[in-house]
């Protein structure tokens, strides 16, 4: 069984396991334990960085058939001493990497100027096959809080000249901190437009909130097409990434700023959870095999830490990222580990299986290390960086009330325990930044909904789709109802675009950036709203409205 599985030639490894079909008698799965599967995934994802690999193949003189940095540079995941840079050779991005399986040699430099005439680092490293040649550099040993510049070559070839910003040193106060954030970008609705404004402001950060692809087939008569149908191989996942990444809205943005990053739901498959597939009858076999693709070309694409490399068909992505003692980034992954919505995924009262105390949104592990991490964090704001949305809005009519049971509060149990938590151990200042839903809305979180008398406990900022939805701004009375039935909701909004944050050790300013239409290049920006948190008293306080 081993042989057969283990049947791999560079690159072509992953084909093989991502042609597996369901879990039928014909699988070559089939009889195989769940438990044996998993360790049997984690072995394969590790081989990357297997050395025998490596052994005299690797390519020092590359000549490349075209520009191999088709797919631009990119970096993230702050610290005081470094980021991570990125990039991905790539001549051919939109067919099969147009390279040999061969690992190619990549040097790296780091500057404080952009000529390069005050090179701080530089060092080597290997673009694998099994990685899809993609690069990615820590780097160490670099002062806090500073910009600096980085580029790579590979033969002949040089990168763009990407910019990069450390974060903060653990202990400094900085005066300020300005971040966007944003998410669900679906290239066929439209256009990128908010990217062009976001790199004009003075960002420390972009964070992205998930739905950074979409991994549905090709449909015609859109703004633009994806290419093939709903990616499900390996190759497929990375001609999704490429596909995205060519827009140079999108390629600029990450060469400007670093990136932290999250995926949601459509990274892989529409609201799954867990093991368990929106659409029945996929085994949690088949469906981990195809996990595994996706998680590894994320992996892939971003600008992420070797903590993050992918073991298998399991990839962890909560982390933290700390601005120094003003502000505590906690990303939240609020898809792999939930268990299945325990009252389907559509819109429901809050009864039954909502209280279900086993239903979590983080498991156990993941929600641990976030209590943990608050309780030390010693930073003014600390920032839930995750995907969907966690007040519980009562979207329901005259016929009743109704809540989306693939958010939080379809897992109501989870959700009041996290805004306890808040409350009984006075974590300072709780911000909850959220994305999914294609909508803007500033929200206060009580510690009971249903009272209006219920101290407040955080604030909920909820980020638009960049582009997932179409151009936006229409009158959708279901939400408009909400907005007005629900009162924690302070503002809601439907235009497409982003949001910006700026914070102090005083005060956190949100402005909600829209672009009027996404189905044209080239939209204008308006602020439509802003809103602020006083340090030390959670809620959302209306400073604008457009
Ligand atoms: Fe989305």
């Amino acid at each position: 069984m081993k042989d057969h599985l283990l049947n791999y030639q560079n690159n072509r490894l992953y084909l093989k396991i991502m042609r597996v079909p369901k879990y039928s008698k014909t699988s070559p799965y089939y009889g195989i334990p769940r438990r044996e599967f998993i360790k049997y995934m984690a072995m394969v994802s590790a081989i990357p960085y297997a050395p025998k690999f490596l052994e005299g193949k690797v390519n020092s003189t590359p000549k490349f058939s075209s520009y191999p940095f088709s797919l631009g540079v990119a970096s993230g995941d702050p610290e005081p001493d470094g980021t991570v840079i990125w990039t991905r050779l790539a001549p051919d991005p939109l067919g099969l990497s147009g390279l040999d399986p061969e690992p190619i040699v990549v040097s790296w430099e780091v500057s404080n100027d952009e000529a390069f005439t005050k090179v701080v680092k530089k060092g080597k490293t290997l673009a694998t096959p099994q990685l899809g040649h993609s690069v990615h550099v820590e780097l160490k040993g670099l002062d806090p809080h500073r910009w600096y510049f980085f580029r790579f070559h590979s033969g002949a070839e040089t990168s763009p000249v990407g910019r990069t910003r450390t974060a903060p040193a653990i202990n400094d106060m900085p005066e300020k901190m300005k971040f966007a954030f944003t998410s669900c970008q679906h290239l066929e609705s439209g256009f990128f437009n908010g990217y062009p404004h976001m790199q004009k402001e003075d960002l420390d950060l972009v964070i992205h909130l998930g739905d950074y692809i979409y991994e549905y087939a090709g449909i015609d008569k859109r703004v633009r097409k994806h290419i093939g149908k709903e990616i499900e191989s390996l190759d497929e996942y990375r001609q999704r990434y490429s596909q995205y990444r060519l827009d140079e809205d999108l390629q600029e943005t990450h060469r400007l700023f670093p990136w932290l990053v999250t995926w949601d739901d459509h990274e892989f498959d529409n609201n799954y959870a867990n093991l368990v597939s929106e659409q029945e009858g996929i085994s949690p076999e088949s469906f981990l095999a195809r996990r595994m693709n996706a998680y590894q070309a994320y992996y892939e694409f971003m600008p992420l830490r070797k903590r993050s490399f992918p073991q298998g068909p399991d990839m962890k992505l909560y982390r933290k990222c700390r601005y120094g003692r003003l502000a505590n980034f906690f990303v939240l992954d609020t898809r792999q580990y939930r268990t299945d919505q325990p009252n389907g995924d559509r819109q429901k009262p809050m009864i039954g299986k909502v209280f279900d105390p086993n239903a979590t949104m983080l498991g156990r592990e993941q929600e641990n290390w976030l209590m943990s991490g608050m309780l030390q964090s010693g930073a003014t704001w600390n920032v839930l960086a995750q995907q969907v949305m966690m007040a519980a809005l009562n979207r329901g009519d005259e016929k009743g009330e109704r809540y989306s049971m693939d958010q939080w509060p379809g897992y109501e149990i989870s959700r009041r325990r996290l805004l306890r938590f808040f409350y009984e151990r006075k974590i300072p200042n709780p911000v909850v930044l959220t994305g999914d839903i294609h909508l803007n809305w500033v929200n206060n979180l009580q510690l009971d909904f249903k009272d209006p008398k219920s101290p407040l406990v955080g604030t909920e900022w909820v980020g638009t789709s960049m582009s997932s939805a179409g151009n936006g701004g229409n009158f959708i009375p279901e939400y408009e109802r909400a907005a007005k039935q629900n009162d924690f909701v302070k503002w809601y909004n439907s235009n497409r675009g982003y949001v910006s944050c700026e914070l102090t050790k005083d005060d956190w300013k949100t402005f909600f950036r829209a672009t009027p239409y996404v189905t044209k290049k080239g939209s204008p920006i308006e602020t439509k709203a802003v809103f602020m948190i006083e340090e030390g008293k959670p809620g959302a306080k209306l400073v604008t409205k457009a």
